[in-house]
């Protein structure tokens, strides 16, 4: 008998796929000449591991992309829904940033001393965040390791809460799971020769007795936490779980890490404004300077007065955080002009609007073809899952999560002009993503999935 992926048979998955293999590779002999057999070089064909992982047979090479839209070499458009996994959430190469950039590329890359972009964007950050005091590094996942090195720093406590299926990162003090009820690393983690669990707890999202059972040890500093769990299939937060938790972290002198890299997809000042959450310690990577390597965190004033007294007496030393070009006037120059012009109510209006057609018109293809799947969506991050809903925790996530039959839909999508996240089924609506652009993608969704569906 036949195995069934999300009410699809295996074979017809199998079926489907070499026929869009064929389709993609006909389509692309430039990109396939360039790469079809891996870019010399590179180890294993690709500058950085991850762009092994799309769904194609081999990548396609990029000549352009600005707004939503990407070109390849061999003259292909696509609507891109991926943008950058959240880089680009607001549009590849926005105006206002790639004026800044140019701008500032005629004053000075990197002198590690403050401009007057840095001094504007310190008070746009809090104003727009709500929270006082900021730093500024280059990936989300310094911020977060710095951010973490704090809260350990001010409570004097070793571990870290993760919740299980979380991603916050490279950040080795978050690569824990849960397997079974037991605590263990993260699988896969190369060169790993550390028992992690050492330094952090697993529990399951949405599972406020465990997190209180687990801060009652009384050894955790920080939890850590996406608003929303994106990393895996989407878990949306139950209601008065973030109530449920910040009051369990205030009661137990545990801080409170809100990360919100991908969540910013929710509204101007993140899910943690649109809800009113209320974190000691706040990270925003990738989007925040359109696609510049860049990210901030931020601190409550508790946390910022800790934090002077433990500084004051620490012994001297490189505390572990900062590297040498962040804080760039590249950065500030991007960053002031995301959050001046381009991080916008209005184009967060827009985005929302356009998010929710988006989430219409699948879970209409879906329901039309009779699958037991579900849409999920946070502000302008929309994201299809082959399986019921709603899911409840990283768990369920993982069984939910489809791989072999997510990857051919990817794979369909693109010949249908249409690119989304690899990793997971992400898609980011920008300020540059038109209604037609929307529009193709739904019809795109509904050719591949009444294809597999057949
Ligand atoms: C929620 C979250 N935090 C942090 C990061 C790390 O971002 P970066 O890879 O830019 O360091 C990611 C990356 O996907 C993320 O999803």
């Amino acid at each position: 008998m036949t195995e069934i992926i999300g009410g699809i048979s295996r074979s017809r998955i199998a079926a489907v796929r070499e026929h869009e293999t064929m389709v993609y590779v006909a389509a692309r002999p430039r990109s396939e000449a360039a790469i079809g057999k891996g870019a010399q070089g590179y180890l294993g064909g690709v500058p950085m591991h991850w762009m092994r992982d799309w769904p194609m047979p081999f990548p396609f090479i990029v000549k352009k992309a600005k707004g939503a839209k990407l070109t390849d070499i061999d003259g292909i458009r696509l609507a891109d829904f991926c943008l950058g996994d959240t880089g680009s959430m607001f549009g590849h190469s926005p105006a206002p940033v790639a004026d800044a950039i140019r701008r500032q590329a005629r004053r000075g890359l990197t002198y590690m001393l403050p401009n007057s972009d840095a001094l504007a964007v310190g008070t746009l950050l809090s104003e727009r965040f709500g929270l006082p005091y900021w730093q500024v590094a280059t990936t989300a996942s310094d911020a977060n390791r710095f951010a973490l090195r704090v809260a350990r720093a001010i409570t004097n406590r070793s571990k870290i809460l993760v919740f299980n299926g979380s991603y916050h990162g490279a950040v080795d003090e978050t690569f824990v799971q849960l397997q079974h009820g037991d605590q263990t690393n993260k699988k896969g983690l190369a060169g790993e020769f550390r028992d992690l669990t050492q330094g952090a707890v697993a529990v399951e999202f949405n599972d406020i007795e465990a997190v209180e059972k687990a801060l009652a040890e009384g050894d955790i500093a920080c939890v850590i936490t996406e608003p929303v769990m994106t990393n895996s299939c989407m878990v949306l937060p139950q209601p008065g779980f973030h109530d449920a938790l910040r009051a369990a972290t205030r009661k137990h002198g545990t801080l409170l890490l809100i990360d919100e890299t991908h969540t910013i997809s929710t509204g101007p000042g993140g899910y943690t404004r649109a809800y009113g959450l209320e974190p000691d310690l706040f990270v925003l990577g990738k989007p925040i300077a359109g696609g510049v390597p860049a990210s901030v965190w931020g601190m409550s004033a508790d946390v910022a007065a800790r934090w002077q007294e433990y500084e004051a007496t620490k012994e001297p030393g490189y505390s572990g955080m900062g590297t040498t070009l962040s804080a760039n006037p590249l950065q500030f120059a991007a960053m002031r002009a995301m959050l001046e012009d381009v991080m916008t109510d209005d184009a967060y209006k827009w985005m929302e609007e356009r998010a929710e057609r988006l989430q219409e018109g699948l879970a209409k293809v879906i329901e039309d073809n009779g699958l037991a799947w579900h849409v999920v969506r946070v502000g302008a991050r929309v994201e299809f899952i082959c399986a019921p809903g709603p899911l409840a925790n990283g768990t369920e996530a993982a069984q939910a999560h489809a791989p072999e039959l997510e990857s051919v839909i990817h794979l369909g999508l693109v010949n249908r002009g249409c690119l989304i996240a690899p990793f997971h089924n992400m898609m980011l609506v920008s300020p540059a993503t038109k209604k037609k652009h929307v529009d193709r993608l739904i019809m795109a969704f509904e050719d591949i999935v009444s294809e597999l569906a057949q």
